[in-house]
Parts: structure tokens; C-alpha cells; sequence
């Protein structure tokens, strides 16, 4: 039974109960119509209190239902005829009133909510609008500028704020069903309030809409669904109801079918599935109530500033007294930062800042369950601080590297209970990435990796499990990508054209301008130790350029020349003279936007494809995450596994095949040429 209904007194109190979040399955909207007309013909009844079980009010439509034909009841006319219904109805909100679970609301008569709810309508997020009068009734609800604001972000909102913008009548302290009863009782009596549907349009100043466009388009960039919300408020605010809402079901039927709509709903499921391998089923984490962090450097810093943030007491050991100093204040900086831009309040800042310890003493960790090391990147720098930590941690407390590139189990050789060992790794600014790779060694226990994920979601961040190899799952491919974009570089492409052409595709920053903004010096030491290892890494140009004292914007040129002062990116002579000394003899290409785009995302396509027959990444949809939360991949192609899954593996085959009879890409690999046949990774991902 999706609803039961019970009575209290002249309450009528529909209680949904459909796990794991109450979405409106095509059974669960059937049910709401029916206790309408059940409760509209029992003349006893009063007023009626909608309410849910479990951990939220109806999360939203099922989005299970997406890829289908939609059947009835449509929601449109669930929330049509709640807001028919002959008794008021109360919508009694805990947890999230999101999408459909908004509309449904704001089908009801009232809507009081607990003060930990939040409410939003999230469907520009899944590349969609809302599809049951959530444009058009919240413009009449609380006017035009927060109803463009929470349609076109996609933001919930807290409880404290949806009362002040009359989205809801009241915050229900203590028991939320009493305290929606009680209520129900207080409007039992009077007359029915008029339904939003039927409220005036709120008039906005000239200019507004002009405004707002530009506003969305600037944010959204090639995302579609904003300006469609956008779109459709603004429609509801220019025509009758019946018309808006003709043209609110139109817009949202045609981008659920959408590509943009079928990859954002792919990074939702794998946003969902990765915290959750299949390995650890029944798997109990081991407790995490306090952490260090050895190094305070710039990763190590963001850390303990993440941990903090978690509400996880810190402490800080590096190498003496003055390193102590700053990495504490390493730390201090970066709170300053979100007091500055408003994100934390001083006394908080204050507070958190407070629950860091520094020093260089080891005893400070004997009691410590996690400890996270971010110190230089060398073996016997890492090997040396671990020696010490299986010296003084208890047996059981976990111990992480954050190592981008060395092995970890050549760093974990010596370390007293191995099976408590692993890789955390963490990207730049840790604090604020949401990837967290986790690595796990040979020795790693199940219940240490367990721990891992259980860490990750202590701290909000997306976790992916990944294995052992150089760079695990997103720096090996980032290699590729830079040694492609050199290709491109050498046969004709220009720095300016090649991030041009990465931006168009969608990611935030060009190849070029990312290295000049981190500096060439890391990559050129990563080099540094391949050769070491014997391997040819290839960046020539990047080689040069290294050689000539150009590391970046911090030395005022790198991949392009940059003013004193200004961070805007200028071609560069120097570069130029090199990138052509550096193609002499080589076969010359004329490139656009789209070639360019090829020649790089479709070998990284390749290499994550050899990732997942290395077993290094369990599934494409983690390496889409990996993609999107680590290195700005756009969200709205789905990640690189999704978007050649999306184009079909048998053109990304022909098109690698072409790039590498050209000599401008390796050849595509045994495993994408096997997923090809059945035009899916499932095949080679378990
Ligand atoms: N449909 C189907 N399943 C859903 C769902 C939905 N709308 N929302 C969540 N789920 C599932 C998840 O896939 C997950 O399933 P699993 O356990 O099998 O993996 C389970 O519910 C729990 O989800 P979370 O792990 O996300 O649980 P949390 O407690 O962390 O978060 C939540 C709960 C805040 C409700 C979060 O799930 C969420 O944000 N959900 C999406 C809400 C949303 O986007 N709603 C709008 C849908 S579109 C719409 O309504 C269109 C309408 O306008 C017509
Ligand atoms: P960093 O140079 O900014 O910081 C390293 C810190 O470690 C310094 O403060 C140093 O004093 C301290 N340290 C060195 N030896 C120590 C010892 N024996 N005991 C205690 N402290 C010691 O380096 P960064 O960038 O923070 O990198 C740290 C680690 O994180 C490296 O392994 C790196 O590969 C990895 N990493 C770096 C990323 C980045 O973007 N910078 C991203 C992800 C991982």
C-alpha cells in the first residue's frame, strides 16, 4: 500500500509510504486520486493532512519512469485535482519537498513543514523543468524574482526561507504530525483559501525578463534546461493558467527525451551507485571520530580544513615548529577565504579553527583513528613518515596516503597491519573538489575500505573506487590528454584554437590555460620520474617551454604571455617559434572545433576504456564521475563513458582509427573495439 489513510477526528491524515524517497510511481499517483474522491464523499471529514513515511515528503517523479511512456494519472492532474478537492488539504513536509513533491504540495490548500525540511524544484539539474504547474504556480505563490531564482537553479531551499517567501504557512516545531493535525483543526472551519492556480499574476518592472535571460544564459552556458525554465515562468507570467500550463508539460515532455536530460540522469544513478560497491554489501565501517593529517602543504591543508568541516576534531603534524606554524596557517587562510566570501560566519570559522592541533610530535596521534598523509611527493619522504605512524597509532587506526602518483603499496611496505592501509586521494582545493578516489592495495581490508567511503560521505564528498597504476583512474587519463593536445599542437592546431575548442565542448578551461593557472613545473617533475622509470613520456613542447624558465601565470608565461597583473591569456611568439621547431616534417592539419574536440576526449575515451579491462575502475559510470567532479567535464554530457556511449562506440571506433592512420592517436584498444559490438562498456565493466 503506497497510501493509508486514518482518521483523527474530523482529520483525515493520507499517509504516503513508498521507499526509499516516496517518488511518484504511476501506483502512488493513482492512490492520491483516490483518497481525494474517498475523502471528499466522507462528510465527517474536515480538513486532511498529507504526510509521508520514511526520511522525506515525496522526493520528486520517479525518475525510473523517465526513459517510458508516461501513464496515467498524469501528475498534472494529481496535483489539479488535490487542489480540487472539496476538504483543505495540508501538506505536513519533512526531509525534501523536491520537484513533483513540491508540485504536490503547492496542490494542497496549505503547506506548514518541520524547520529541517528543505523545498525546491531540481529539475534543471536533470535537465528538465517541472512538468506538473511548478513554474506556474510558484510565480503566483511568491512572485516572479524567487520563483525565476528556484526554478532556474534548482537549489532547494530551507524551511526559515520558504516561510519568509510564503512558499509555506508555517514551521511546525516538535512532532510534525500532531503539529499538522493541530493546524489542520485551526483551518478545519473556515472557507476554502483560493487555489494558487486561480491567484493573480504578480507584475514584474520592465526589464525584468530581459534581465533574468541574461542572467541564466551567462550561468548556464550550453545547458539547456535553465532558459526553458526560465522560458516557462516567464510564460506563466504573460498568459492565462491553462496556456502556461499547456506550455510548461510541452517544454518538459520534449527535454525528458532530450540528450542532455539522458546524461544528467546518468550522472544522478552513478552519483548514487558509486558509494556503493557491490564488494562491500554488509561490510561495517570502522568508527571515525578524529583524524590527522601529516603535512600541511597545500593538499594537506584542505584536508584537515575538509575533515573540520565534517565536524571530525584535527590535528596537524609536519616537519617543526616553523612548518607547523605554517600549516596552520595554511589552514586559517582558507577560512578566511569563505569568511570573506560570506560562505561561514567569523565565530564559525573561529570554531573550526579551534578544533585543529599542530605540532611535530608523533605521540600526538596514539589515540588517533584516521590518519591521512599529504607530504612531499617522494617514496622515502612517505615510506619514512609511515614507519613512524605504525610505531604510535593504535593497531586499528586507518592510515591513508594522498600520493597522486607513487604506488601505494610500495609506500605501505613496512607498515605494521597493512590491511588498515589505503589511498585517499584528494584534488586541488580539497576543501571544495567533491572526487575523492579511493585506492585500495593489495592488503587493504574490506572494512578499511568500507571506512574509506563511510569517510567520504562524512564529508559530502563522491567517492570512486579505484586500483593501482600510474595516476589511478583521473590523472592516467589527464596524461593522455595532455599528450594529445601536444599532438594536436605538432600537426597544426594552435594553444588558443585547442582550448577554444575545449571550452565550446563544454569544459571550463582549455588544456593550456589550466596548466598555465597550475603551473607546467608538476607535470614537468611527474616526467622527471617516468623517465626515471624508464618510461618516454611525450611533451615536447611542454619540455621547451619548462626549459625556458616558463612554468606558468606565476612566471608570467607558460603556454601563453600574461601582463603583470592580468591573468588573460596572450599568444605567444616564443611559443609559436617553438611549437614550430618542434613540427618540422610533420604532416600538417587544418583543425575546427569539432576535430579538435575528437582528438582529445576520444582518446581519453580509450585509455578509461583500458582502465576498465585493468579492472583499475569497476565501472564506466565511475569514470564519468571521476571525469566530472575532478576535472570539470560537464555534467550535462554525462562524463566521457556516457557521451561515447551517447554517439555510439562504433563511430568513436571509426574516428580513433582514422586519428591513428594519421599518426595523431593510438589506435583504439581491444576492449572499446569488443564494447563497439554490443555498443555498450557493460560488456567489458563488471
Ligand atoms: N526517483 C526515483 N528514485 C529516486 C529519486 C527519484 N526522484 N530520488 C531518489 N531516488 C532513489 C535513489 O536512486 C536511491 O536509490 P538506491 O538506494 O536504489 O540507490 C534512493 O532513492 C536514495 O537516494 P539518495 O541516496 O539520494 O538519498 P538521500 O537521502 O541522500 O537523498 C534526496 C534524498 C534528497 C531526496 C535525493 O535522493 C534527491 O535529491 N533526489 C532527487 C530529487 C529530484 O531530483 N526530484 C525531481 C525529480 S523530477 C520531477 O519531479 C519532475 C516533475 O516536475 C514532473
Ligand atoms: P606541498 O609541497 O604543498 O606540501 C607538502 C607539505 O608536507 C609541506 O608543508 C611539507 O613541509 C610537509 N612535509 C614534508 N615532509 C614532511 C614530513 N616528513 N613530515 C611532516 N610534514 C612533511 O605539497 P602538496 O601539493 O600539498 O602535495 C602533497 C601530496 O598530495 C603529494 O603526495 C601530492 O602528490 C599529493 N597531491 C597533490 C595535489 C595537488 O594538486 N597539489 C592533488 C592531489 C594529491
Amino acid at each position: 500500500m503506497t497510501v493509508t489513510i486514518a482518521r483523527e477526528n474530523a482529520i483525515a491524515v493520507v499517509t504516503v509510504d513508498n521507499p526509499p524517497v516516496n517518488a511518484l510511481s504511476q501506483a502512488l499517483r493513482q492512490a492520491l486520486v483516490e483518497a481525494v474522491a474517498e475523502l471528499d464523499a466522507d462528510a465527517a471529514v474536515k480538513a486532511v493532512v498529507l504526510i509521508c513515511a520514511g526520511r522525506t515528503f515525496i522526493a520528486g517523479a520517479d525518475v525510473n519512469e523517465f526513459g517510458k511512456p508516461p501513464q496515467p494519472p498524469l501528475l498534472p492532474d494529481v496535483v489539479a485535482t488535490i487542489e480540487g478537492a472539496k476538504k483543505p488539504w495540508v501538506a505536513a513536509i519533512h526531509g525534501s519537498a523536491l520537484g513533483g513533491g513540491l508540485e504536490v504540495a503547492l496542490g494542497c490548500a496549505y503547506r506548514v513543514a518541520v524547520a529541517s525540511a528543505s523545498l525546491g524544484l531540481p529539475e534543471v539539474k536533470l535537465g528538465i523543468i517541472p512538468g506538473a504547474g511548478g513554474t506556474v504556480r510558484l510565480l503566483r505563490l511568491i512572485g516572479s524574482a524567487a520563483a525565476v531564482d528556484l526554478v532556474t537553479s534548482g537549489s532547494p531551499v530551507g524551511a526559515t526561507k520558504a516561510e519568509g517567501l510564503g512558499l509555506i504557512d508555517a514551521i511546525v516545531d516538535g512532532d510534525l504530525r500532531a503539529g499538522a493535525i493541530g493546524f489542520a483543526n485551526g483551518i478545519a472551519e473556515k472557507s476554502l483559501p483560493q487555489p494558487i492556480s486561480s491567484r493573480a499574476v504578480p507584475a514584474v518592472e520592465p526589464g525584468f525578463w530581459e534581465n533574468a535571460e541574461k542572467a541564466v544564459a551567462a550561468k548556464a552556458k550550453r545547458e539547456v534546461a535553465p532558459l526553458r525554465a526560465l522560458a516557462s515562468v516567464r510564460k506563466a507570467s504573460e498568459t492565462d493558467f491553462s496556456d502556461a500550463m499547456a506550455f510548461e508539460r510541452e517544454t518538459f515532455l520534449a527535454l525528458r527525451g532530450s540528450e542532455q536530460a539522458a546524461a544528467l540522469r546518468h550522472v544522478f544513478f552513478a552519483e548514487r551507485a558509486a558509494p556503493r560497491p557491490p564488494e562491500l554489501a554488509g561490510i561495517t565501517p570502522r568508527d571515525i571520530r578524529s583524524a590527522a593529517v601529516v603535512g600541511g602543504g597545500t593538499m594537506g591543508a584542505g584536508i584537515a580544513a575538509a575533515l573540520r568541516d565534517a565536524g571530525l576534531p584535527v590535528v596537524l603534524i609536519e616537519r617543526d615548529a616553523t612548518a607547523v606554524e605554517r600549516g596552520l596557517a595554511n589552514i586559517r587562510a582558507i577560512y578566511d577565504g569563505s569568511v570573506k566570501r560570506g560562505r561561514l560566519t567569523q565565530e564559525a570559522a573561529d570554531q573550526r579553527m579551534a578544533g585543529v592541533t599542530g605540532g611535530d610530535n608523533y605521540g600526538l596521534l596514539a589515540d588517533t583513528d584516521l590518519v591521512i598523509e599529504a607530504v612531499f611527493e617522494d617514496l622515502a619522504v612517505k615510506r619514512a613518515v609511515f614507519e613512524k605512524l605504525s610505531s604510535v597509532c593504535r593497531p586499528d587506526a586507518v592510515l591513508a596516503t594522498n600520493t597522486s602518483y607513487l604506488d601505494p603499496n610500495a609506500i605501505s611496505e613496512g607498515v605494521s597491519h597493512p590491511e588498515r592501509f589505503l589511498g585517499l586521494h584528494f584534488f586541488s582545493p580539497a576543501h571544495v573538489m567533491k572526487l575523492l578516489e579511493i585506492v585500495l592495495t593489495e592488503a587493504t581490508s574490506p572494512e578499511v575500505l568500507a571506512t574509506g567511503f563511510a569517510l567520504a560521505r562524512q564529508l559530502g564528498k563522491i567517492p570512486v573506487r579505484a586500483g593501482i597504476c600510474d595516476g589511478f583512474i583521473g590523472n592516467r587519463i589527464l596524461k593522455v590528454t595532455r599528450a594529445q593536445a601536444e599532438r594536436l599542437l605538432l600537426s597544426g592546431a594552435t594553444p588558443s584554437a585547442i582550448d577554444a575548442a575545449m571550452r565550446a565542448f563544454g569544459l571550463p578551461m582549455g588544456p593550456f590555460e589550466a596548466q598555465d593557472l597550475g603551473g607546467l613545473d608538476i607535470a614537468a617533475f611527474q616526467r622527471k620520474a617516468a623517465r626515471e622509470r624508464g618510461e618516454i613520456p611525450f611533451a615536447p613542447v611542454a619540455e621547451r617551454l619548462c626549459a625556458l624558465g616558463r612554468f606558468g601565470q606565476k612566471t608570467g608565461g607558460g603556454w601563453y604571455d600574461y601582463q603583470p597583473g592580468d591573468r588573460a591569456p596572450k599568444p605567444s611568439e616564443t611559443v609559436a617559434t617553438v611549437i614550430a621547431e618542434e613540427a618540422t616534417g610533420r604532416p600538417q592539419h587544418a583543425w575546427d572545433e569539432a576535430s579538435i574536440a575528437d582528438a582529445i576526449i576520444l582518446p581519453m575515451v580509450n585509455e578509461a576504456t583500458r582502465i576498465l579491462e585493468e579492472r583499475v575502475a569497476l565501472r564506466s559510470a565511475d569514470i564519468d564521475l571521476v571525469k566530472i567532479h575532478g576535472y570539470g567535464f560537464p555534467r550535462w554530457r554525462g562524463g566521457p563513458m556516457h557521451y561515447a556511449e551517447a554517439r555510439g562506440l562504433a563511430e568513436v571506433v571509426a574516428v580513433l582509427d582514422r586519428l591513428a592512420a594519421e599518426g595523431l592517436a593510438d589506435p583504439p584498444c581491444e576492449g572499446l573495439r569488443q564494447a563497439a559490438q554490443g555498443d555498450s562498456f557493460a560488456a567489458i565493466a563488471g
